[in-house]
């Protein structure tokens, strides 16, 4: 059998692609699995969970960055594109992952963070060496206005100007993020074939993917302009949002670089590229590129920024759905590393509804690890806070730490992560929110999870089929999933905490209720009339 053996069986099967039917799983490596004792998390750990993973029904393992990095953002600060931070482990053991991964028909996803580099790499100790270092154009250098000011008003996402003076060099340089994230100069053709290079290295390796890191930040505009005021900016907001990034993302050129990657992947076997992309929805879909020439799947995050309404919910769907080109593969996601956890936003009561949801929309979902347990926001102290973006803004709850912190597997100390004090505290309640508690109760979320996936994975309607609008009011989401050779599912999701009732006017919906956020409704026969318990959600096979 061919490394890819598995997802050309599924291709025959539905003609559909592993990125496409699969689920993707993000992995927080500090925060998954910790094996030699130092509280951190590791790739040995990640290998020893790989069981889990395949017995919850997952396609695909990407993990945040584990290359090395002085660690300022977390592993978003990459000081070597083609080495593994000791604090992981080492190339062995990434090697053995990947091969792990492999022998359970899975698929690994890395991290590209293609925008910046951290200010230790290499290539920037170059850069910033001397006016003249032929790497001094790989980043973004420019004088200071007249009176020593920032040659313009752009401001970095975790706070303050986007813009370090270098008193060697008596110029400036560009940071999207941290000071210590400088960013690199796409413009530069060198800086493209560096980068592409990295790709390869991986590819080679046999990797299935990457996810690229703030793929809309690549390239900015050549004049550099000044970015607009935000009229709608809010206090509570990060500072950054006090001007619209109209000059500084987005650009029109971006697309030749994604263009370029995607070449890079397509010279290889069925591998894939996700784009991390923050973006109204038309501006999203071009990044599937001309006839589908871009990423393959543009992340789309509307589900971590909507109002829980289930009207503006069915028109988020419908406006997606509708954008897409025909080329264009959606997805869906509830949380990531950057957000906080689905469960702190809704609620843990809706969050087995919001599962319901991003298990049966079209498309591929990707979850974040402990979601499907139940994660939630663990309060982190100030004095402990780790995150660079909530010690930039002490004052406006915007650390990434809350959900960010160790997985939960079992009771005993340290929740079974590690055996020493992990790096983030635990959440207070882990003994009784764990993998091992989880697993065999029926009403838990893991198994609501589990059981949502079996159902997704072997129904062509899910994986493969069409997107049917039926219902919405201002508790109600309702719609269809239909494919031609498989069952039809009615799914109907109570959004509110309230009883909510809904009679369908024109169709018949004769079915029965073969999943459901609570269990002892399973099994029963429903006929067109449908009386939903507060935070319920419910599945019909169609007769
Ligand atoms: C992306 C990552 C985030 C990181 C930032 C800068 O948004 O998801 O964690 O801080 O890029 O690299």
């Amino acid at each position: 059998m061919t490394p890819y053996g598995m997802a050309s069986q599924s291709q025959v099967k539905n003609q559909q692609l592993w990125w496409q039917s699969g689920i993707i799983y993000q992995i927080y490596p500090r925060s998954f699995q910790d094996s030699n004792a130092d509280g951190i998390g590791d790739l040995q750990g990640v290998i020893n969970r790989l069981d889990y993973l395949k017995w919850l029904g997952i396609q695909a393992v990407w993990l945040s960055p584990i290359y090395p990095s002085p660690m300022a953002d977390y592993g978003y600060d990459i000081s070597d594109y083609q080495g593994i931070h000791p604090i992981f482990g080492s190339m062995d053991d990434f090697d053995q992952l990947l091969e792990e991964v492999h022998q359970r028909g899975m698929k690994l996803i890395l991290d590209l963070v293609p925008n910046h580099t951290s200010d230790q790499h290499p290539w920037f100790l170059e850069s910033k060496s001397s006016r003249d270092n032929p790497k001094r154009d790989w980043y973004i250098w420019k004088d200071a206005l007249p009176d020593g000011s920032e040659p313009n008003n752009w401001l970095a996402m975790f706070g303050g100007t986007a813009w370090e003076w270098d008193e060697t060099t008596q110029q400036y340089y560009y940071h999207a993020f941290l000071k210590e994230q400088p960013d690199l100069n796409w413009r530069n053709p060198e800086v493209r074939e560096a980068m592409m290079n990295v790709m390869h290295y991986w590819l080679k390796k046999g990797i299935d993917g990457f996810r690229v890191d703030v793929m809309w930040h690549m390239v900015k505009d050549a004049h550099f302009r000044n970015n607009p005021i935000n009229p709608d900016y809010q206090p509570h907001q990060a500072t950054v949002d006090q001007l619209l990034a109209v000059y500084s993302t987005d650009q029109p050129e971006v697309h030749d670089i994604v263009r370029q990657m995607r070449e890079v992947l397509d010279a290889y076997e069925e591998r894939m590229m996700i784009g991390e992309i923050y973006l109204p929805v038309h501006k999203l879909v071009t990044y599937y590129g001309e006839n589908g020439s871009g990423a393959h799947l543009p992340f789309n995050f509307q589900l971590l920024n909507l109002p829980w309404n289930a009207t503006q919910l069915a028109a988020a769907i419908s406006q997606y759905e509708g954008a897409l080109p025909e080329y264009g593969w959606p997805n869906w996601v509830l949380g990531n590393h950057d957000q906080p956890r689905i469960t702190s936003r809704v609620g843990l009561q809706q969050a087995r509804v919001a599962a319901l949801l991003l298990l049966t929309l079209r498309g591929t979902p990707t979850i974040y690890y402990g979601d499907e347990i139940g994660m939630q926001d663990v309060p982190i102290p100030f004095s402990e806070v780790q995150d660079p973006q909530g010690l930039n803004m002490p004052d406006k709850n915007l650390s990434r730490d809350p959900a960010r912190t160790p997985m939960q597997w079992n009771a005993s100390t340290y929740a079974g992560f590690s055996s020493e004090k992990p790096w983030l505290r635990l959440s207070s309640t882990y003994r009784r929110l764990n993998v091992e508690s989880e697993k065999d109760n029926p009403f838990s979320m893991l198994t609501l999870y589990k059981r949502l996936i079996d159902l997704r994975q072997k129904e062509l309607s899910f994986t493969a089929g069409d997107y049917i609008p039926v219902y919405s009011d201002q508790q109600i989401l309702a719609y269809k999933r239909t494919h031609e050779n498989a069952p039809a599912f009615l799914i109907v999701l109570n959004l509110t905490h309230r009883p909510a009732y809904f009679k369908p006017e024109h169709d018949a919906f004769k079915g029965t209720i073969v999943l459901s956020t609570l269990p002892e409704e399973e099994g029963q026969e429903v006929d067109s009339y449908f009386a939903l318990s507060g935070d319920q959600g419910i599945i019909i096979r169609l007769h």
